[in-house]
């Protein structure tokens, strides 16, 4: 695979989301409707792309790491869902399309997130038992699902999201917008990230190397996501606009303002590219992608 193409990673994404998904009862057509709904609508893909990217970095094959690619995105996209929820954001519009409780109702849209992320673990474990007999593959595959848990979950993504409820309408120290940041939306991305270089094989510099990357790479995405929120338009980010005035969030443009935000985000950029430049060219997907982020918000 040309790994500078960013496109030939999300076309596979796109391709086969749906497919992971298993077989239901048509008694239960509602609630997989839903979770369908969501996953169809579309997305950057952000967080399967990074973990076959790495994947292939390590040098394994993509298609062995699609099932843990889509249960990513089974992942992000419970996320979503249960982060538009009116005891959460609030939002209306999501991918372009109505959020998920606004087409379903909230009961549905929270059974969908929890159908999307126990699907996610039903996803990997059919294939982990796959490779029962191959200690080796196995490995590879236990360490992958176990990072996916570990961001997805109360050390990482919820983790962050309860802190960023709880520092509403508050002034948040600096340092405590970092902590939100970092778990709400760069645990995943890390776990991403190592999930892919576990299944390609990484040694222990490589998986070191693109943790760092991750890191600054995920509280990046998420200062893009924040300067977005007050200057981006609702065509282009297929979600409401200046959602996180009026919720009184606490984000990097409130904190810091928008100048420094976006001085802020050029700067991880910069470190996200040096740290993986030992690499020369065989890097050149995971700087163009932390360029084409940053890029955005321009
Ligand atoms: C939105 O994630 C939530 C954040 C963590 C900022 P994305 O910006 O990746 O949303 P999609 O998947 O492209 O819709
Ligand atoms: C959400 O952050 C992060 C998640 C874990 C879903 P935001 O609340 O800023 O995401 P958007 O702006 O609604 O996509
Ligand atoms: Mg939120
Ligand atoms: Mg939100
Ligand atoms: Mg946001």
């Amino acid at each position: 695979m040309d790994n500078t193409d960013l496109n030939l990673y999300k076309n596979l994404i796109d391709e086969h989301i749906l497919d992971f998904l298993p077989e239901v009862d048509h008694k239960s057509f509602t609630v997989y409707e839903s979770m369908r709904y969501s996953l169809a609508a579309g997305g950057k893909r952000i967080r399967p792309i990074l973990l076959l990217a790495a994947c292939d970095f390590a040098g394994g094959d993509v298609k062995n790491a699609l099932p843990y690619a889509c249960a990513v995105e089974y992942i992000h996209t419970y996320s979503l869902i249960h982060d538009d929820l009116p005891a959460m954001d609030n939002d209306d519009l999501r991918r372009g399309i109505p959020t998920n409780h606004r087409v379903f109702g909230e009961a549905m849209a929270i059974l969908a997130g929890d159908g999307l992320l126990t699907t996610a673990f039903e996803v990997m474990n059919k294939d982990m038992l796959l490779y029962f007999d191959d200690e080796s593959n196995l490995k590879r595959r236990v360490k992958a699902s176990y990072e996916l848990a570990k961001g997805a979950g109360c050390r990482g993504m919820v983790a962050g999201q309860a802190a960023d409820i709880e520092a509403e309408n508050k002034q948040c120290s600096r340092e405590m917008l970092d902590y939100i940041h970092i778990n709400k939306t760069g645990a995943l991305i890390v776990a991403a990230v190592r999930a892919g270089a576990h299944l390609g094989g990484a040694d222990k510099k490589m998986l070191e190397d693109l943790t760092d990357y991750a890191e600054v790479l995920g509280l990046a995405f998420q200062i893009a996501d924040d300067i977005l929120d007050v200057e981006g338009t609702e065509s282009v980010m297929g979600k409401k606009a200046n959602v996180d005035k009026n919720k009184n969030k606490s984000t990097y443009p409130c904190c810091y303002g928008l100048e420094e935000s976006r001085k802020r985000l050029m700067e991880l950029t910069e470190t996200a590219k040096e740290i993986m430049a030992p690499y020369y060219d065989e890097a050149e997907f995971f700087n163009k992608l932390a360029e084409e982020m940053a890029i955005r918000v321009k």
